[in-house]
Protein backbone atom coordinates (compact mmCIF):
# COMPACT_ATOMS: atom_id res chain seq x y z
CA UNK A 1 0.00 0.00 0.00
CA UNK A 2 1.05 3.67 -0.99
CA UNK A 3 2.79 5.58 2.00
CA UNK A 4 1.52 9.14 2.30
CA UNK A 5 1.04 10.63 -1.25
CA UNK A 6 3.26 13.31 -2.26
CA UNK A 7 1.88 16.51 -3.48
CA UNK A 8 2.63 17.40 -7.33
CA UNK A 9 2.51 20.81 -6.29
CA UNK A 10 2.27 22.59 -2.66
CA UNK A 11 0.73 25.26 -2.84
CA UNK A 12 -0.35 24.61 0.42
CA UNK A 13 3.21 25.05 1.79
CA UNK A 14 3.17 28.43 0.10
CA UNK A 15 0.00 29.67 1.13
CA UNK A 16 1.38 28.80 4.86
CA UNK A 17 4.63 30.92 4.11
CA UNK A 18 2.51 33.67 2.59
CA UNK A 19 -0.07 34.02 5.74
CA UNK A 20 -1.77 37.16 6.97
CA UNK A 21 0.02 38.85 4.26
CA UNK A 22 -1.79 37.35 1.21
CA UNK A 23 -5.47 37.57 3.73
CA UNK A 24 -4.73 40.89 4.48
CA UNK A 25 -4.40 41.26 0.72
CA UNK A 26 -7.64 40.18 -0.16
CA UNK A 27 -9.18 41.63 2.34
CA UNK A 28 -8.04 44.91 1.79
CA UNK A 29 -10.11 44.48 -1.96
CA UNK A 30 -13.17 43.54 0.03
CA UNK A 31 -13.28 46.27 1.73
CA UNK A 32 -12.73 49.28 -0.68
CA UNK A 33 -14.82 47.43 -3.12
CA UNK A 34 -12.69 48.17 -6.02
CA UNK A 35 -13.59 44.68 -7.67
CA UNK A 36 -12.71 45.33 -11.68
CA UNK A 37 -9.20 47.40 -11.91
CA UNK A 38 -9.43 48.68 -8.00
CA UNK A 39 -5.54 50.05 -7.62
CA UNK A 40 -4.02 46.69 -7.04
CA UNK A 41 -3.82 45.93 -11.05
CA UNK A 42 -1.86 49.19 -11.77
CA UNK A 43 0.33 48.39 -8.84
CA UNK A 44 0.66 45.04 -10.10
CA UNK A 45 1.47 45.88 -13.38
CA UNK A 46 3.99 48.44 -12.51
CA UNK A 47 5.61 45.66 -9.83
CA UNK A 48 5.61 43.32 -12.79
CA UNK A 49 7.34 45.91 -14.86
CA UNK A 50 10.04 46.71 -12.43
CA UNK A 51 10.71 43.07 -11.94
CA UNK A 52 11.66 41.97 -15.53
CA UNK A 53 12.26 45.46 -16.99
CA UNK A 54 9.67 45.50 -20.02
CA UNK A 55 8.20 49.30 -20.69
CA UNK A 56 4.89 48.36 -20.48
CA UNK A 57 2.93 45.82 -18.57
CA UNK A 58 -1.09 44.98 -19.24
CA UNK A 59 -2.76 42.31 -16.97
CA UNK A 60 -5.31 40.53 -18.24
CA UNK A 61 -7.73 37.69 -17.21
CA UNK A 62 -5.68 34.65 -18.43
CA UNK A 63 -2.56 33.65 -20.60
CA UNK A 64 -4.55 32.32 -23.03
CA UNK A 65 -6.26 35.94 -23.53
CA UNK A 66 -2.56 37.43 -23.43
CA UNK A 67 -1.60 35.79 -25.96
CA UNK A 68 -4.86 36.79 -27.77
CA UNK A 69 -4.77 40.53 -26.82
CA UNK A 70 -1.65 40.77 -29.31
CA UNK A 71 -3.32 38.24 -32.37
CA UNK A 72 -6.00 40.92 -31.88
CA UNK A 73 -3.80 43.72 -31.63
CA UNK A 74 -2.03 42.91 -34.81
CA UNK A 75 -5.28 42.25 -36.66
CA UNK A 76 -4.57 38.52 -37.57
CA UNK A 77 -6.75 37.10 -40.28
CA UNK A 78 -7.49 34.45 -42.69
CA UNK A 79 -4.51 33.54 -45.08
CA UNK A 80 -1.98 34.88 -42.56
CA UNK A 81 0.35 32.15 -40.88
CA UNK A 82 2.13 31.85 -37.44
CA UNK A 83 4.49 29.46 -36.83
CA UNK A 84 3.70 28.11 -33.49
CA UNK A 85 5.84 24.79 -31.27
CA UNK A 86 3.64 21.42 -31.53
CA UNK A 87 5.15 20.32 -28.51
CA UNK A 88 3.15 22.55 -26.22
CA UNK A 89 0.00 23.26 -24.41
CA UNK A 90 -3.06 23.90 -26.82
CA UNK A 91 -3.48 27.57 -25.81
CA UNK A 92 -0.48 28.39 -27.91
CA UNK A 93 -2.49 27.15 -31.14
CA UNK A 94 -5.49 27.95 -30.21
CA UNK A 95 -5.83 31.72 -30.30
CA UNK A 96 -4.21 32.21 -33.71
CA UNK A 97 -7.28 29.73 -34.84
CA UNK A 98 -9.49 32.14 -33.21
CA UNK A 99 -8.81 34.62 -35.94
CA UNK A 100 -9.40 32.08 -38.90
CA UNK A 101 -5.24 32.34 -39.35
CA UNK A 102 -3.56 29.44 -39.98
CA UNK A 103 -0.97 27.41 -37.08
CA UNK A 104 2.10 26.53 -39.16
CA UNK A 105 3.50 23.27 -36.93
CA UNK A 106 7.39 23.34 -35.79
CA UNK A 107 9.75 20.96 -34.48
CA UNK A 108 11.27 21.09 -31.08
CA UNK A 109 14.72 20.21 -29.87
CA UNK A 110 15.55 17.17 -28.22
CA UNK A 111 17.60 18.68 -25.52
CA UNK A 112 15.78 21.66 -24.70
CA UNK A 113 12.19 20.87 -25.93
CA UNK A 114 11.90 24.12 -27.62
CA UNK A 115 11.34 25.50 -31.11
CA UNK A 116 13.70 23.75 -33.62
CA UNK A 117 14.90 26.97 -35.50
CA UNK A 118 15.26 24.62 -38.28
CA UNK A 119 12.51 23.79 -38.22
CA UNK A 120 10.61 27.42 -38.01
CA UNK A 121 12.73 27.91 -41.60
CA UNK A 122 10.76 25.13 -43.11
CA UNK A 123 7.53 25.89 -41.63
CA UNK A 124 7.63 30.20 -43.19
CA UNK A 125 8.59 27.57 -46.91
CA UNK A 126 5.86 25.77 -46.02
CA UNK A 127 3.70 28.32 -45.70
CA UNK A 128 4.89 29.93 -48.46
CA UNK A 129 3.88 27.36 -50.89
CA UNK A 130 0.72 26.68 -49.55
CA UNK A 131 0.01 30.24 -50.30
CA UNK A 132 -0.57 31.43 -46.88
CA UNK A 133 1.66 34.50 -45.90
CA UNK A 134 3.44 34.25 -42.71
CA UNK A 135 3.34 37.31 -40.06
CA UNK A 136 4.93 35.80 -36.90
CA UNK A 137 6.20 33.53 -34.99
CA UNK A 138 5.17 31.92 -31.20
CA UNK A 139 7.85 30.80 -29.74
CA UNK A 140 7.39 29.27 -26.15
CA UNK A 141 9.59 28.93 -22.85
CA UNK A 142 8.53 25.11 -22.53
CA UNK A 143 9.01 24.19 -18.79
CA UNK A 144 10.35 27.19 -18.20
CA UNK A 145 13.38 27.51 -19.81
CA UNK A 146 13.41 30.29 -23.28
CA UNK A 147 13.46 29.43 -26.18
CA UNK A 148 16.87 29.76 -28.53
CA UNK A 149 15.95 33.59 -29.09
CA UNK A 150 19.44 33.88 -30.62
CA UNK A 151 18.96 32.03 -33.13
CA UNK A 152 15.10 32.00 -33.96
CA UNK A 153 14.96 36.19 -33.73
CA UNK A 154 17.05 36.59 -36.90
CA UNK A 155 14.98 34.26 -38.42
CA UNK A 156 11.96 36.47 -38.18
CA UNK A 157 13.84 39.24 -38.98
CA UNK A 158 15.02 38.00 -42.18
CA UNK A 159 11.39 37.33 -42.40
CA UNK A 160 9.75 40.73 -41.59
CA UNK A 161 7.83 38.61 -39.06
CA UNK A 162 7.37 39.67 -35.17
CA UNK A 163 7.71 37.39 -32.15
CA UNK A 164 5.50 36.80 -30.00
CA UNK A 165 7.30 34.55 -27.04
CA UNK A 166 4.81 32.53 -25.11
CA UNK A 167 6.26 32.76 -21.51
CA UNK A 168 3.06 31.24 -19.82
CA UNK A 169 5.70 28.63 -18.09
CA UNK A 170 8.49 30.93 -18.13
CA UNK A 171 8.17 34.47 -16.30
CA UNK A 172 10.91 34.87 -14.33
CA UNK A 173 13.73 33.03 -16.00
CA UNK A 174 16.24 34.92 -17.65
CA UNK A 175 17.81 34.69 -21.48
CA UNK A 176 21.68 35.55 -21.74
CA UNK A 177 21.23 37.81 -18.57
CA UNK A 178 18.08 39.41 -19.55
CA UNK A 179 14.62 38.73 -17.87
CA UNK A 180 11.75 37.42 -20.05
CA UNK A 181 9.33 40.01 -20.99
CA UNK A 182 11.63 42.20 -22.56
CA UNK A 183 12.59 40.15 -25.72
CA UNK A 184 10.60 39.87 -29.12
CA UNK A 185 7.86 42.31 -30.09
CA UNK A 186 5.86 41.11 -26.89
CA UNK A 187 5.84 38.69 -24.34
CA UNK A 188 2.37 36.84 -23.10
CA UNK A 189 2.21 34.87 -19.46
CA UNK A 190 -0.18 33.18 -17.64
CA UNK A 191 -0.72 33.65 -13.68
CA UNK A 192 -2.75 30.23 -13.59
CA UNK A 193 -2.45 28.97 -9.88
CA UNK A 194 0.02 25.93 -10.89
CA UNK A 195 2.45 28.34 -12.95
CA UNK A 196 5.62 29.65 -10.97
CA UNK A 197 3.63 32.67 -10.48
CA UNK A 198 0.10 31.99 -9.71
CA UNK A 199 -2.96 33.12 -8.56
CA UNK A 200 -5.47 32.20 -7.00
CA UNK A 201 -7.59 31.53 -10.11
CA UNK A 202 -6.96 32.69 -13.74
CA UNK A 203 -4.72 35.68 -14.83
CA UNK A 204 -2.42 36.68 -17.29
CA UNK A 205 0.08 39.90 -18.36
CA UNK A 206 1.80 40.96 -21.72
CA UNK A 207 4.79 42.58 -21.74
CA UNK A 208 6.23 44.77 -24.48
CA UNK A 209 7.91 48.01 -25.19
CA UNK A 210 5.70 48.95 -27.96
CA UNK A 211 3.56 51.52 -26.60
CA UNK A 212 0.81 51.83 -29.53
CA UNK A 213 0.73 47.92 -28.77
CA UNK A 214 0.10 48.71 -25.78
CA UNK A 215 -2.72 51.19 -26.32
CA UNK A 216 -4.40 49.12 -28.82
CA UNK A 217 -4.55 46.45 -26.27
CA UNK A 218 -5.59 48.07 -23.62
CA UNK A 219 -8.39 49.33 -25.06
CA UNK A 220 -8.68 45.83 -26.55
CA UNK A 221 -9.39 44.52 -22.74
CA UNK A 222 -12.07 46.47 -22.17
CA UNK A 223 -14.45 45.58 -25.38
CA UNK A 224 -12.38 47.95 -27.31
CA UNK A 225 -13.20 51.22 -25.22
CA UNK A 226 -12.00 54.84 -26.88
CA UNK A 227 -12.19 57.92 -24.57
CA UNK A 228 -14.62 56.62 -22.60
CA UNK A 229 -16.49 53.46 -21.23
CA UNK A 230 -19.41 53.78 -23.69
CA UNK A 231 -17.28 54.87 -26.62
CA UNK A 232 -16.46 51.86 -28.33
CA UNK A 233 -14.00 52.13 -31.29
CA UNK A 234 -12.98 48.65 -32.26
CA UNK A 235 -14.24 44.77 -31.29
CA UNK A 236 -12.88 43.41 -28.58
CA UNK A 237 -13.10 41.62 -25.37
CA UNK A 238 -13.72 41.55 -21.39
CA UNK A 239 -10.11 40.47 -21.02
CA UNK A 240 -9.30 42.32 -17.16
CA UNK A 241 -7.55 40.48 -14.53
CA UNK A 242 -9.62 40.71 -11.09
CA UNK A 243 -8.17 42.44 -8.46
CA UNK A 244 -8.18 40.15 -5.86
CA UNK A 245 -5.71 38.14 -8.37
CA UNK A 246 -3.92 41.55 -8.42
CA UNK A 247 -3.67 41.93 -5.02
CA UNK A 248 -2.49 38.10 -4.37
CA UNK A 249 0.32 38.45 -7.08
CA UNK A 250 1.57 41.44 -5.48
CA UNK A 251 2.43 39.30 -2.44
CA UNK A 252 3.72 36.58 -4.39
CA UNK A 253 5.96 38.61 -6.60
CA UNK A 254 7.73 39.59 -3.36
CA UNK A 255 9.09 36.12 -2.56
CA UNK A 256 8.71 34.97 -6.05
CA UNK A 257 12.55 35.77 -6.50
CA UNK A 258 13.30 33.34 -3.21
CA UNK A 259 10.94 30.92 -4.79
CA UNK A 260 13.13 30.66 -8.10
CA UNK A 261 16.27 30.31 -6.10
CA UNK A 262 14.58 27.21 -4.53
CA UNK A 263 13.19 25.53 -7.65
CA UNK A 264 16.67 26.03 -9.02
CA UNK A 265 17.69 24.15 -6.22
CA UNK A 266 15.51 21.55 -6.18
CA UNK A 267 15.92 20.62 -10.03
CA UNK A 268 20.14 20.66 -9.68
CA UNK A 269 19.52 18.47 -7.06
CA UNK A 270 17.66 16.24 -9.06
CA UNK A 271 19.52 16.64 -11.91
CA UNK A 272 22.48 15.04 -9.63
CA UNK A 273 20.92 11.96 -8.78
CA UNK A 274 19.15 10.72 -11.64
CA UNK A 275 21.43 11.42 -14.23
CA UNK A 276 22.40 8.36 -15.00
CA UNK A 277 19.01 6.39 -14.65
CA UNK A 278 17.13 8.89 -16.66
CA UNK A 279 17.87 11.91 -19.67
CA UNK A 280 17.47 14.91 -17.58
CA UNK A 281 16.36 18.14 -18.45
CA UNK A 282 19.11 20.60 -20.07
CA UNK A 283 19.26 24.55 -19.10
CA UNK A 284 21.67 25.76 -21.94
CA UNK A 285 24.34 28.05 -21.73
CA UNK A 286 22.90 31.23 -21.17
CA UNK A 287 19.86 30.17 -19.96
CA UNK A 288 18.16 29.70 -16.65
CA UNK A 289 14.81 28.22 -15.83
CA UNK A 290 11.81 28.52 -13.60
CA UNK A 291 10.96 24.84 -13.93
CA UNK A 292 7.06 24.81 -14.25
CA UNK A 293 7.95 21.50 -14.50
CA UNK A 294 10.47 19.36 -14.15
CA UNK A 295 10.60 16.62 -17.03
CA UNK A 296 12.61 13.61 -17.66
CA UNK A 297 12.86 11.43 -20.68
CA UNK A 298 12.60 7.73 -20.71
CA UNK A 299 13.40 5.22 -23.16
CA UNK A 300 9.75 4.92 -25.09
CA UNK A 301 7.72 1.91 -23.92
CA UNK A 302 9.33 2.75 -20.06
CA UNK A 303 7.20 5.59 -18.73
CA UNK A 304 3.62 3.60 -17.79
CA UNK A 305 5.38 1.44 -15.87
CA UNK A 306 7.45 3.54 -14.05
CA UNK A 307 4.93 5.94 -13.70
CA UNK A 308 2.25 3.13 -12.33
CA UNK A 309 5.04 2.18 -9.62
CA UNK A 310 5.85 5.71 -8.34
CA UNK A 311 1.94 5.88 -8.00
CA UNK A 312 1.89 3.20 -5.97
CA UNK A 313 4.39 4.56 -3.44
CA UNK A 314 2.44 7.84 -3.18
CA UNK A 315 4.56 9.86 -5.79
CA UNK A 316 2.92 11.37 -8.58
CA UNK A 317 3.85 11.90 -11.87
CA UNK A 318 2.52 14.03 -15.00
CA UNK A 319 2.80 14.12 -18.77
CA UNK A 320 3.19 16.96 -20.74
CA UNK A 321 2.31 16.50 -23.32
CA UNK A 322 1.17 12.93 -24.15
CA UNK A 323 0.16 13.92 -27.92
CA UNK A 324 1.77 17.02 -29.87
CA UNK A 325 -0.97 19.35 -31.33
CA UNK A 326 -0.40 18.32 -34.74
CA UNK A 327 -1.72 14.65 -33.64
CA UNK A 328 -4.54 16.59 -32.02
CA UNK A 329 -8.02 16.17 -33.33
CA UNK A 330 -8.83 19.57 -33.65
CA UNK A 331 -5.19 20.72 -35.00
CA UNK A 332 -4.20 17.73 -37.58
CA UNK A 333 -5.63 19.64 -40.81
CA UNK A 334 -3.16 22.72 -39.84
CA UNK A 335 0.12 22.54 -42.07
CA UNK A 336 3.37 20.91 -40.72
CA UNK A 337 7.05 22.40 -41.16
CA UNK A 338 9.34 20.02 -43.14
CA UNK A 339 8.56 16.39 -43.77
CA UNK A 340 7.30 15.95 -40.37
CA UNK A 341 8.10 16.30 -37.14
CA UNK A 342 9.68 13.75 -35.71
CA UNK A 343 11.39 15.08 -32.73
CA UNK A 344 8.51 16.08 -30.97
CA UNK A 345 6.27 12.49 -31.63
CA UNK A 346 9.46 10.76 -30.11
CA UNK A 347 9.76 13.49 -26.73
CA UNK A 348 5.90 12.90 -26.34
CA UNK A 349 6.74 9.18 -25.98
CA UNK A 350 9.37 9.25 -23.70
CA UNK A 351 9.01 12.31 -20.96
CA UNK A 352 7.50 12.30 -17.57
CA UNK A 353 7.24 14.94 -15.19
CA UNK A 354 8.43 14.63 -11.04
CA UNK A 355 6.32 16.94 -8.70
CA UNK A 356 8.61 20.11 -8.99
CA UNK A 357 7.70 23.12 -6.51
CA UNK A 358 9.75 25.53 -4.09
CA UNK A 359 9.19 23.95 -1.09
CA UNK A 360 10.16 20.37 -1.95
CA UNK A 361 12.44 19.41 0.58
CA UNK A 362 15.31 16.85 0.39
CA UNK A 363 13.97 14.09 2.28
CA UNK A 364 10.79 14.05 -0.03
CA UNK A 365 12.96 14.37 -3.03
CA UNK A 366 14.94 11.85 -2.00
CA UNK A 367 11.31 10.18 -1.26
CA UNK A 368 10.62 10.04 -5.00
CA UNK A 369 14.38 9.57 -6.04
CA UNK A 370 14.64 6.63 -4.49
CA UNK A 371 10.92 5.57 -6.09
CA UNK A 372 12.19 6.49 -9.15
CA UNK A 373 15.42 5.08 -9.19
CA UNK A 374 14.05 1.74 -7.88
CA UNK A 375 11.14 1.71 -10.64
CA UNK A 376 13.18 2.11 -13.91
CA UNK A 377 15.66 -0.69 -13.13
CA UNK A 378 12.73 -2.79 -12.29
CA UNK A 379 12.14 -3.76 -15.93
CA UNK A 380 15.96 -4.82 -16.01
CA UNK A 381 15.74 -6.48 -13.42
CA UNK A 382 12.34 -8.29 -14.32
CA UNK A 383 14.21 -9.61 -17.40
C1 LIG B 1 2.57 27.40 -23.08
C2 LIG B 1 1.26 27.93 -22.58
N1 LIG B 1 0.65 28.92 -23.26
C3 LIG B 1 -0.52 29.43 -22.85
C4 LIG B 1 -1.15 28.97 -21.72
C5 LIG B 1 -2.48 29.52 -21.35
O1 LIG B 1 -2.56 30.11 -20.09
P1 LIG B 1 -3.93 30.14 -19.29
O2 LIG B 1 -4.23 28.78 -18.80
O3 LIG B 1 -3.67 31.12 -18.19
O4 LIG B 1 -4.97 30.64 -20.23
C6 LIG B 1 -0.55 27.96 -20.97
C7 LIG B 1 -1.21 27.47 -19.74
O5 LIG B 1 -1.10 26.35 -19.31
C8 LIG B 1 0.68 27.41 -21.41
O6 LIG B 1 1.30 26.43 -20.73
Amino acid sequence: MAADSIPFIDLGAQRRRLGAAVDEAILRVVNHGGYIMGPEVKQLESDLAAFCGAKHVLSCANGTDALALVLMAKGLKRGQAVLCPTFTFAATAEVVAWFDATPVFVDSLPDSFNMDPASLEQGIAKAKQLGLDPVGVIPVDLFGQPADYDAIEPICAKHGLWMLCDAAQSFGATYRGRKLGTIGMATSTSFFPAKPLGCYGDGGAVFTDDAELLNVMRSLRVHGQGSDKYDNVRIGMNGRLDTMQAAVLIEKLRIFPDEIEARDRVANRYNALLADVAIVPKVLDGNTSVWAQYTLRLPVGQRDGVAAALKAKGVPTAIYYPKPLHQQTAYRHYPTAGNGLPVAERLAEEVISLPMHPYLDEATQDRIVAAFREAVRAPAKAA
